[in-house]
């Protein structure tokens, strides 16, 4: 039932529990600013109304249309949530061969025309339900992805009233584009909270409506978050683990390692790597402090999947710059036990495989990578779910979240802001002809022309 975090290895190169210890009064000062304000994603588990206007919706369209296919359209904050947790707790096979009575899910966050593309040639689209996440309302994949499934789904079903009921859209109650085309169009919507930024999102609606629509146990995922919120909030701040992890983290990247790697020894996790990644790296990758210096801070994360990874990337950590720290995500217990059986027993090849299994093999795969990292002097934690279900996700999701908040606070920087993405966004924006960006376009435009090409061919 608890998360566990084992430190130990943090301290094996580099750090001292001395210095540690000195810096703990900084990020338990961090930790109760963070409290103070408590941001409204912190206690998404207790806002029980979202969850039932998430399963009330999708109770609806699974009875009203039993679509075959359950079809999530959004990017960064607005989907990665959702490819993790699908990727952790459904059917591993799902979208060839979903639970029964469940659509098969997808999220596609990308506007990649050969995957969009394709996916148009081989998915019927009258088959589809889909769900537009936005919460600005504004971002152009998304919304360029809603207009080319809004077509597609119009020309099969013959009606703008008939391709309307095919579309949830989950956005902004007030503000953005997508709210005011869905009151236009009648459009039926849920609402991604106020205070809620996307990569804080994923146990609120932008999450819960597509863990329901796919069958997943939403309220277990919101227990386990509440565990996590509760216990961090009152646990002595030298017992906190949100904040052991924020401190060492930040300590390792101020002394020299600002690539962290996450590491999960679990297939199924894979994809929530993907989501970790993006919350440390968009919240803690920061131009200015709070007191408005420029500081162009941030550490870089890396996601390496487990015992895949050995085989990609471990020489590298191994032997390369000591310039990293590394967390090992570890399950407990996982859900199949496959056994090797005794084919070829005999062989010296595989006798020591005989009927041993994957599960014991896995673990001591993680633990000799754990060894040689150590042995080398790099700085290891390991992250231990017991076991890989809804409250262990849910649990594993507020961890970060907790931790990515403190690690801000003891940088002096807003971990809730991403100037840079809307910068991209606008630049997007510009490019594309939008009304009102004509200037920035103009400027875009001059800058590339004033660079002289180096371009290489062969
Ligand atoms: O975390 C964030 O704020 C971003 O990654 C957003 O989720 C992403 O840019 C998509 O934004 P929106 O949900 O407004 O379309």
């Amino acid at each position: 039932m608890a998360l566990k975090l084992d430190l130990t290895g943090l301290f094996a190169g580099g750090l001292s529990r001395e210095d540690f210890a000195t810096r703990l009064p900084q990020a338990a000062a961090a930790r109760d600013a963070h409290l103070q304000t408590m941001p409204a994603w912190r206690k998404l588990h207790e806002a029980t109304h979202h969850l039932e206007s998430c399963r009330a919706r999708a109770e609806a369209v699974k009875a009203e249309q039993a679509p075959e296919f359950f079809v999530v359209l959004g990017i960064g904050g607005s989907a990665l949530g959702n490819s993790a947790v699908l990727a952790a707790l459904a059917p591993v096979y799902q979208e060839w061969a979903p639970a029964e009575g469940q659509p098969k899910c997808m999220v596609l966050d990308s506007i990649d025309p050969d995957w969009i593309g394709e996916f148009l040639a081989t998915v019927p689209i009258d088959r589809c339900h889909f769900n537009v996440i936005s919460k600005s309302g504004g971002t152009i994949e998304t919304s360029s992805e809603f207009l080319v499934f809004y077509q597609a789904v119009r020309d099969a079903l013959g009606s703008d009233e008939e391709a309307c009921k095919r579309f949830t859209v989950t956005t902004d109650p007030v503000g953005g584009h997508f709210r005011k085309l869905c009151d236009e169009l009648d459009l039926f919507t849920l609402e991604v909270p106020d205070g809620v930024g996307g990569r804080f999102s994923v146990l609120s609606p932008v999450g819960l409506f597509n863990f329901e629509m796919a069958g997943l146990d939403s309220q277990s995922m919101l227990e386990g978050a509440a565990r996590v919120d509760n216990m961090c909030a009152t646990l002595p701040a030298d017992q906190d683990p949100t904040l052991a992890y924020a401190l060492a983290h930040v300590m390792h990247m101020e002394s020299g390692r600002p690539i962290h790697v996450h590491f999960p020894y679990a297939h199924r996790l894979r994809l929530l790597a993907d989501w970790y990644k993006q919350l440390w790296a968009e919240s803690l990758g920061k131009k200015q402090n709070l007191a408005g210096e420029v500081v162009h801070v941030g550490p870089t994360p890396v996601k390496a999947v487990g015992p895949t990874d050995q085989h990609s990337q471990c020489q590298l950590y191994i032997e390369g710059p000591d310039d990293k720290v590394y967390t090992m995500v570890k399950l407990g217990k996982h859900t199949h036990t496959v056994n090797i059986g005794k084919p070829f027993a005999d062989s010296p090849a595989f006798s020591h495989l005989a009927n041993r299994s994957l599960n014991e093999l896995i673990e001591v795969e993680r633990q000799g990578t754990e060894v040689a990292l150590l042995d080398s002097g790099r700085p290891i934690c390991t992250l231990e779910l017991c076991k890989l279900d809804a409250f262990h996700v849910g649990q594993y999701f507020a961890f970060f979240e907790i931790a990515t908040s403190i690690a801000g606070g003891i940088m002096g920087i807003d971990p809730f802001d991403q100037p840079g993405v809307e910068s991209g966004k606008i630049a997007a924006l510009s490019l594309m002809g939008c009304t009102g960006y004509e200037d920035r376009a103009a400027e875009i435009r001059a800058s590339a022309a004033s660079r002289e090409p180096f371009v290489l061919t062969c």
